[in-house]
């Protein structure tokens, strides 16, 4: 008899807070990987717009579209049975209206079976949360660094170091509470800053660069594995260098097949 698996929720995630729990997520972008994190334990996989960096090499992760977003997701909710999945709006999905915020959330939970979606940004973006969590959709928001503004901010320097940007953060993190949202990333801000707003809130927040005061803590499986190795902020804990192991794997392979040792008498039929 097959075991039932205890399936990760928003409301899951509440209770974590409450009783002092942390949160783990990680993004995911495919099947294979999502099958991996789901199965190692992972609370939350996060299809990032970071996809636009890590999977199709752009600067920034303004150019991905809903469609490609939609691809990734389907990808990965087929190698999910546990976890939570969050699927990132892309930029230009949610900021003009309401109503394009609503029909590109519903779009991916219809299309891809993702349980909820994240967007970027605070009281701008308040009116559209509302609308889509009304329709019954959980929201994640993300604060701080917002990598979506990065033409705006001009850098992906540490956010609200001063009072005036911090004190917008904590007002932002509260209307985003009270709009509904079931979390916030936040991304990039003093650890005191974090520690201060993950206090106010009774949703978890999940840090990204927000110190270890954060309810949960995020990475990009890229920087956490080490497959993307020229990206080393402050922030970062690098578990694996897969890099090197997979550079070394792939010199072994073609070594053996122009030595002609691979494939030998049993790898053939
Ligand atoms: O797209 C992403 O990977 C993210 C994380 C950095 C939180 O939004």
């Amino acid at each position: 008899m097959q075991k039932e698996v205890k399936k990760i929720t928003t409301h899951t995630l509440q209770k974590m807070k409450a009783n002092g729990e942390k949160i783990a997520m990680i993004t995911a972008y495919d099947f294979s990987f999502a099958k991996i994190f789901d199965a190692a334990g992972v609370d939350i996989i996060l299809v990032g717009d970071s996809a636009s960096n890590v999977m199709a090499g752009h600067e920034t992760t303004v150019p991905i579209t809903l469609e490609q977003m939609i691809y990734h997701a389907q990808s990965v909710v087929r190698g999910i049975n546990r976890c939570l999945v969050v699927v990132d709006l892309p930029f230009g999905t949610y900021q003009s209206n309401t109503e394009i915020a609503l029909a590109s959330a519903v779009r991916i939970m219809k299309e891809t079976g993702g349980h909820s979606i994240k967007l970027e940004g605070g009281e701008e973006v308040v009116d559209s949360i509302k609308k889509i969590v009304s329709a019954g959709i959980p929201v994640m928001g993300h604060l701080g660094l917002t990598p979506q503004s990065i033409y705006k901010f001009g850098t992906y320097n540490v956010r609200a170091k001063e009072e005036e940007e911090a004190d917008k953060l904590r007002r932002d993190a509260l209307l985003l509470q009270e709009a509904g949202c079931f979390g916030i990333v936040l991304e990039k801000i003093p650890a005191m800053l974090a520690k201060e707003v993950s206090e106010s809130l009774h949703i978890p927040t999940i840090g990204i660069g927000g110190g270890r005061h954060c309810d949960g803590q995020v990475l990009v499986m890229h920087d956490l594995l080490g497959i993307t190795t020229e990206f080393k902020p402050r922030f970062l804990r690098q578990y694996l260098n897969l890099q090197e192991q997979i550079t070394g794997a792939v010199q072994h392979y073609i070594k053996d097949v122009k030595d002609k040792t691979f494939p030998n008498e049993q790898e053939q039929y």
